[in-house]
């Protein structure tokens, strides 16, 4: 069991606020003393300051006008909160790309940018670097015993790449530490194909729509490069932070499953993983499924740095700007998009925006404070209720997730399967799609879930799934085939084990180094258009596969079910095989959630892996924390009509309340109790 201390060591809460721009009102200052008496009243503690603050902080080179923010830290002490304190490197000074055009980032197509928007400076430029590390240097020093002190933010939600010439001659220089020599590299990326054959590490460009983006193996590696440049960067902006304040942490806001950054890379270099949650609820019976892949997001957010409690750190009170449909949130949304976040481990609740700005682009972005600038608004009393809801379930922080199954998700898999052609062309194979079914299907029977990435320890889980394995990472099959021989239950699926690390197939026959493990050769996969389907029967159940079906020969395992359909009617759709103390699942084609759901609580039974909570309805969802305040049980009704549920002899951590049996959640409604007697 583990209990993790609070996020800011003199902060035993969870945290509660958001962003917060005083920037943008330094002429009309009075409003920032309203500001604090509007968190205080909704029970925020912490608010994040300048995220984009560069200009005011040092609006001329070298001139630094950190009074403001003197005044606004100290504000914030006054009334009892603290700050997530960030570095403003996401949005750049107008005198800075002015003076030092190297800092504005290069585009594939290799044009420069202009000055403006935000997240788009090059990541090597050592301008840049130079002025990142003098501010947050500044800011260390200054701030370093200021009680208002909590946190470091570092920069803003990390993204894009650069293409200039000084990203370029990082990038060969990264290409020489990998493969060492230039034939070593031609042989990786296969680049006899369409005579692509380098003489020198000097010829290398980086993808581009005007050059080079067939190259499989160039193109993973620029992604690998990039993700080490963030991490870099990371490093680099964190070094005067951890040296000045070595006792406050440093988190970077992530993106779910923001394509262009390994995340469990970056991960491991957090002190808290935290991220922006943004689900496009429906206020209707869909959000039974909004709520069930942001489960996914979160139990992945949290994996990436876990299993610690992690931080939401953005969330919309509201509406959002940016969504194609911005519905409100219906009452009692608020608290079930907040609270969700703690059940799978987030120790903080936050919002972007505290307060709307007037002008920008995210004026009307949902925000506690909106411009009507009053504490006598639905969203204000909601934003209240929330505060003091996790007030009162202060007990579960810093207790954490203990689940027995893990999910893959993996980066590098899903760059590999992006450039990957063959069946369904369609966006990464479904890839993101097929995890989340998994994971979907899995939570529904009541189940606590990880999401690891190819690189993360087997040991500790009693089922491991790996749908669509298609890139095996080293050292990736030597840890399933220990995993399943010492007892573990593992799930493999079509489209795995096709290629190396580099993108190069596997010859002798797919799934590669899990043949031995899965027991079955995967001979070819035939894709299906979406009016197509397979069949196959399970334990007496007819299921229907769509998209892929492959046609694998079962050599030591055993098949469970075969297609009924087409020339390869007969063949196995489901396979098992046995492998020292455990077994191996080879779910041939991609099926529709009612298989994999019937799947996951069977194969869970046979492994000895009880549920949460059996018999969940359609959209509640369980999940688990356990510290030293006890083992945790948050119960969620993601619809806004009641749901019935059966609970085992349980406390409300909240209310004191005791509760069991037959229990009626209204719409939305989030419990979070405590087990009574022996936990799971
Ligand atoms: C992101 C950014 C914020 C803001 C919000 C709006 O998460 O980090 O600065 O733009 O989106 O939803
Ligand atoms: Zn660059």
């Amino acid at each position: 069991m583990a209990q993790y201390p609070p996020i800011m060591k003199d902060l035993p809460a969870f945290l509660y606020g958001g962003d917060y721009n005083p920037e943008q009102w330094l002429h009309q200052k009075e409003i920032w003393k309203k500001d604090m008496e509007l968190a205080q009243g909704a029970g925020i503690n912490t608010l994040t300051v300048g995220v984009f603050s560069w200009s005011a902080l040092e609006p001329r080179e070298g001139e630094y006008r950190f009074e403001w923010l003197d005044e606004v830290m100290d504000l914030l002490a006054g009334h009892g909160m603290k700050a997530v304190l960030a570095t403003p490197s996401g949005a750049r000074p107008r005198w800075m790309a002015e003076k030092y055009p190297e800092v504005l980032r290069v585009n594939g197509a290799r044009q420069r940018a202009l000055f403006g928007g935000r997240h788009n400076h090059c990541l090597t430029s050592p301008v840049y670097r130079e002025k990142v590390r003098a501010i947050n240097t500044l800011l260390a020093e200054r701030y370093k015993d200021h009680p208002a002190l909590g946190m470091w933010h570092i920069s803003n939600e990390f993204g894009g790449e650069c293409h200039c010439p000084l990203c370029q001659q990082a990038f060969r220089s990264w290409l020489k530490d990998r493969y060492g020599t230039i034939e070593n590299l031609n042989l990786k990326w296969w680049n006899s194909f369409w005579s692509h054959t380098y003489d020198s590490f000097d010829q290398i460009e980086s993808p581009s729509p005007l050059g080079e983006m067939g190259v499989h193996g160039l193109n993973l590696a620029w992604k690998r490069f990039t993700t080490q440049q963030f991490c870099d960067f990371y490093a680099w902006e964190t070094e005067p932070l951890k040296r000045i304040t070595p006792g406050v942490p440093c988190t970077a806001n992530l993106m779910q499953t923001y394509e262009g950054i390994n995340y469990f890379a970056l991960g491991r270099l957090l002190d808290r993983s935290s991220w922006d949650n943004y689900p496009a609820w429906t206020n209707d019976r869909r959000d039974a499924d909004v709520a069930a892949r942001t489960a996914f997001y979160h139990d992945l957010m949290r994996g990436v740095c876990g299993p610690k409690p992690f931080m939401m750190m953005e969330s919309s009170p509201t509406a959002v700007n940016w969504h194609a449909v911005n519905r409100l949130r219906t009452p009692g949304l608020l608290m079930l998009q907040g609270l969700q976040a703690v059940a799978h481990g987030s120790d903080s609740v936050q919002y972007f925006q505290f307060r709307s700005g007037r002008g920008g682009s995210e004026k009307f972005h949902g925000a506690v404070v909106t411009h009507a600038g009053t504490d006598q608004t639905r969203v204000y009393r909601e934003v209240a209720q929330v505060g003091r809801r996790l007030q009162g379930i202060a007990p579960v922080l810093g207790s954490a997730a203990e689940n027995k199954i893990a999910v893959i998700y993996d980066w590098e898999n899903r760059w590999a399967l992006r450039d990957a052609q063959f069946g369904i062309n369609s966006e990464e194979k479904g890839y993101e799609d097929a995890v989340v079914a998994h994971h979907v299907a899995i939570a529904a029977g009541g189940f606590g879930v990880d999401v690891i990435d190819e690189a993360c320890e087997l040991t500790g889980y009693r089922i491991v799934a790996g749908p669509m394995t298609y890139m095996l990472r080293p050292g990736f099959a030597e840890k399933v085939d220990a995993f399943v021989r010492q007892g573990g239950v593992y799930v493999s699926t079509y489209c795995s084990g096709w290629v190396d690390e580099e993108d190069l197939t596997f010859l002798g026959g797919f799934p590669g180094p899990l043949r031995a493990v899965t027991g079955v050769w995967d001979e070819e996969t035939d894709a299906l258009d979406p009016t197509q389907h397979n069949h196959f029967t399970w334990r007496g159940k007819a299921y229907e596969t769509c998209d892929y079906s492959a046609v694998v020969h079962p050599e030591s395992a055993q098949a469970l079910a075969v297609y009924e359909n087409g020339f390869y009617a007969g063949a196995p759709a489901l396979t098992v095989n046995a492998f020292g103390q455990g077994r191996c699942y080879y779910i041939a084609a991609r099926t529709r959630d009612d298989f994999l759901r019937d799947f996951y609580a069977y194969i869970a039974g046979q492994a000895g892996v009880a549920p949460l909570l059996p018999g969940l309805p359609f959209g509640v969802s369980c999940t688990q924390r356990v510290g030293d305040q006890g083992t945790f049980l948050f119960v969620m009704n993601a619809l806004p009509e009641s749901n019935a549920v059966c609970l085992p002899p349980c406390v409300a951590v909240d209310t004191g309340a005791r509760v069991e049996g037959q229990y009626e959640l209204k719409p939305y409604e989030v419990l979070v109790l405590k087990r009574e007697g022996e936990a799971r």
